[in-house]
């Protein structure tokens, strides 16, 4: 008898198919991300100035599908991971809904790159256009890819690197919770962000502190998208599949944050990283054509940083014996919490104050 991977699947071709047009939808809804982000822009910003009920009802709609685009992602990965026996355009298919839910950073990276090639090489590109050529490449990936049954692995440890990545962790969350505390001041106003962010600096911008911080999350976002590739071949439940979904957000939150900020802003552009550069001012996140890809972005990435911590936190929980009800009531709080906290972030980063 062949080994099992050279073995073809018996299977109906129809069947076949659909499950490659089902495969390539999260391509689809990434394709169409830009579109709603400039669609949401159009329908805050009338010429006229006024805005009537039906304009921020359609406005409403259309944030809320672009929230939706990278949220299907993870639907998408849950059913593809339901698969008995996966063949290898089915493991394709899983790992692109994986990459999916990170649209919101890859965006934002991607338009930062076109600012690159815009304004220091002098090529006028388009960030629609790479955006919709790498996305079209990611689906003829899928499309392309055999019938034959994927290896499914037998091992489902990673050992010292899932070590590794949770210690690493552990010294990220210090600079994660002052980090998103000192955006949360921002409700009182900019100028105590400032005053905590000044103070912040002095401990995180020394030479040594921001040289291990910014190689741990580096060595965070590698480590995270090997572990992420590990668990993604094996058959999981929702939990897991949450964890991999919110890590594969944060691996590309982080590739463009830090570009955004310590490349871009500091070294190339000579910008203040403040609050005002945070809040895309003088337009603002919402009314700012390209800042509006920032609200997505930083309002997923506060909530994927600390549902990611609360999904680590359930998985030490049960393996030192927690009732696993009980870590799981202690994840679904850690998930409400991270919402109600992203939320507020956004609210002050749009001009919220209390
Ligand atoms: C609403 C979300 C966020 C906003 C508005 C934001 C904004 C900022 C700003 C303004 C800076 C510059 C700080 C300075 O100049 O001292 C910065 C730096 C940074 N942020 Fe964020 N951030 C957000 C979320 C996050 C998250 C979730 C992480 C996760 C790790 C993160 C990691 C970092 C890092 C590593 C730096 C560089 C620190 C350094 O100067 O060495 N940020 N961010």
């Amino acid at each position: 008898m062949p080994p099992a991977t050279t073995v073809s699947i018996t299977h109906d071709p129809f069947d076949a198919l659909r499950r490659k047009l089902i495969g390539l939808c999260p391509a689809a809804a990434a394709i169409g991300y830009p579109f709603l982000l400039q669609a949401f822009h159009a329908a805050v910003s009338p010429s006229g100035g006024s805005l009537s009920g039906v304009r921020i009802a359609g406005a409403a709609i259309l944030l809320a599908l672009a929230f939706a685009a990278p949220l299907s992602g993870l639907v998408s990965a849950v059913w593809w991971t339901a698969a008995t026996q996966p063949s290898q355009s089915d493991l394709r298919a899983r790992r692109l809904a994986y990459a999916a839910i990170a649209v919101p950073p890859l965006f934002v990276f991607v338009g930062v790159l076109r600012g690159y090639a815009v304004n220091l090489l002098g090529l006028p590109v388009s960030d629609i256009v790479v955006w919709i050529a790498i996305w079209l490449l990611a689906g003829a990936a899928v499309w392309s890819g055999g019938d034959q049954p994927a290896l499914e692995r037998t091992t489902r440890t990673t050992g010292t690197l899932r070590v590794a990545h949770g210690v690493s962790a552990v010294l990220i969350t210090f600079y994660v919770l002052f980090h998103l505390s000192n955006h949360l001041s921002g409700l009182i106003g900019p100028e105590t962000h400032a005053a905590i962010m000044k103070a912040g600096r002095a401990v995180y911008r020394a030479p040594l502190s921001e040289t291990v911080l910014v190689l741990a999350l580096l060595f965070q976002a590698a480590s995270g998208v090997r572990l992420a590739w590990h668990w993604s071949s094996l058959r999981t439940d929702a939990y897991r599949i949450f964890q991999i979904g919110s890590g594969a957000y944060l691996a590309a939150f982080l590739l463009a944050h830090l570009n955004s900020g310590l490349i871009a802003a500091r070294h190339v552009y000579k910008i203040e990283t403040d609050w005002a550069w945070a809040a895309g001012m003088p337009d603002g996140l919402i009314h700012g054509a390209w800042n509006i890809r920032l609200l997505p972005h930083y309002a997923l990435g506060v909530f994927f940083i600390l549902a990611h911590l609360a999904s680590g936190l359930r998985g030490v929980m049960i393996a030192h014996g927690t009732e696993v009800t009980t870590a799981n009531r202690v994840w679904s709080a850690g998930l409400i919490g991270a919402a109600l906290i992203a939320t507020a972030i956004v609210c002050a980063l749009c001009g919220m104050r209390i």
